[in-house]
């Protein structure tokens, strides 16, 4: 019977069968999918397993350190961060394309993993990489058969052809909703398994244009007055998630003060989901659309306009790239 204490048994059966008496590196991005893989492994191999957690200077406002006081006070976990922002940076220079920048993010995580591994050599052999990979990557990315590929998730069809780890992906057949289940039946605290969706490459996706570091600290005060009002309005649980996109390429005029400005639209993407296959824009209160506006024109001056996305999925996807 498929219920998810039968999930979690049989998965760390199958953990224990594959890794052996090996070690295991896990990537931890903040998000539900990778502290669920990760709480999943360390049952199955304990102390053998490192969490890496990668900063790629594309995360949003107070995310390392959630990921280095919350999962690691509910795990006990061994985790290691690694300050990757300049990497990232360098290699997504200039990058326009999202399929390109997918496959960057997706290498320059193996790169730095491999190096975890190199650093890590004097503890044992890290052979596995476990990843938090759920059933819609590996369909959106056209690793089902007879599917289009869609995007490359950065986990799935990002992945480097010379991979060097043998991966560890507990939670490949599973949704979402599911993989909430196992995280609450393996004992993870709510502010984790709740944690709305956010993807692996970051704000790198969320950047309509090039990347670069001023754009990236524009769209993070953005997503965070974002993601401030919406808590306040107690909207966290009733919606998805709520992407917040720079169009980084795109001026409008406008008028602030006595001012002409010139500045950059943000659109706010706050969609319904029940696995994220398909979605629903969000109708959300008028109120709460108008704080956010005022407060990101306001407070935001690289940002002059708002818009909202009212485009469902199909034919939008979730993310703008
Ligand atoms: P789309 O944009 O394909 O997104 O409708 C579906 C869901 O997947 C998330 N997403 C990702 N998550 N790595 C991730 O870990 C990725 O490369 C990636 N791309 C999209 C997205 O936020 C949404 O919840």
């Amino acid at each position: 019977q498929w219920t998810t204490s039968s999930i979690v048994e049989e998965q760390i059966k199958r953990i224990s069968d594959q890794i052996g008496d090996g070690r295991a590196i896990c990537g931890l991005s903040g998000g539900v999918d990778s502290a669920v893989a990760a709480a999943l492994v360390q049952r199955a191999i304990g102390d053998r397993l490192t969490c890496v957690f990668v900063d790629h200077g594309l995360l949003r406002a107070g995310e390392r350190t959630q990921v280095e006081q919350d999962f690691v006070s509910a795990t006990g976990v061994n985790l290691i961060t690694i300050d990757a922002r300049e990497r990232f940076l360098d290699a997504l220079a200039g990058v326009t394309d999202p399929e390109q920048k997918r496959k960057i993010i997706g290498r320059e995580f193996i790169r730095v993993f491999e190096q975890a591994e190199r650093d890590l050599k004097a503890q044992g052999d890290y052979k596995f990489l476990v990843q938090g990979t759920l059933y819609p990557d590996v369909v959106e990315s056209g690793g089902g058969e007879g599917t289009a590929n869609i995007k490359s998730h950065h986990n799935v069809g990002g992945l480097p052809d010379d991979l060097q780890f043998e991966l560890v992906e507990p939670l490949r057949l599973l949704f979402k909703d599911e993989v909430r289940r196992v995280g609450l039946e393996l004992g993870l605290p709510e502010t984790i398994v709740q944690r709305q969706p956010f993807p692996g490459p970051g704000l790198g996706i969320r950047i309509i244009g090039a990347v670069d570091q001023e754009r990236l600290d524009t769209l993070r005060a953005a997503d965070l007055i974002a993601r401030e009002e919406l808590t306040a309005a107690g909207l966290d649980r009733s919606i998805w998630q709520c992407p917040v996109v720079l169009l980084a390429d795109v001026r409008s005029v406008g008028v602030q003060g006595d001012g002409r400005t010139y500045g950059h639209p943000v659109v706010l993407r706050p969609v319904s989901s029940e696995d994220a296959m398909t979605a629903d824009w969000t109708r959300l209160p008028y109120d709460v659309l108008e704080r956010i506006s005022t407060r990101i024109t306001n407070e935001v001056p690289e940002v002059n306009r708002v818009v909202l996305d009212v485009t469902s999925k199909p034919p939008g996807t979730i993310e703008w790239e």
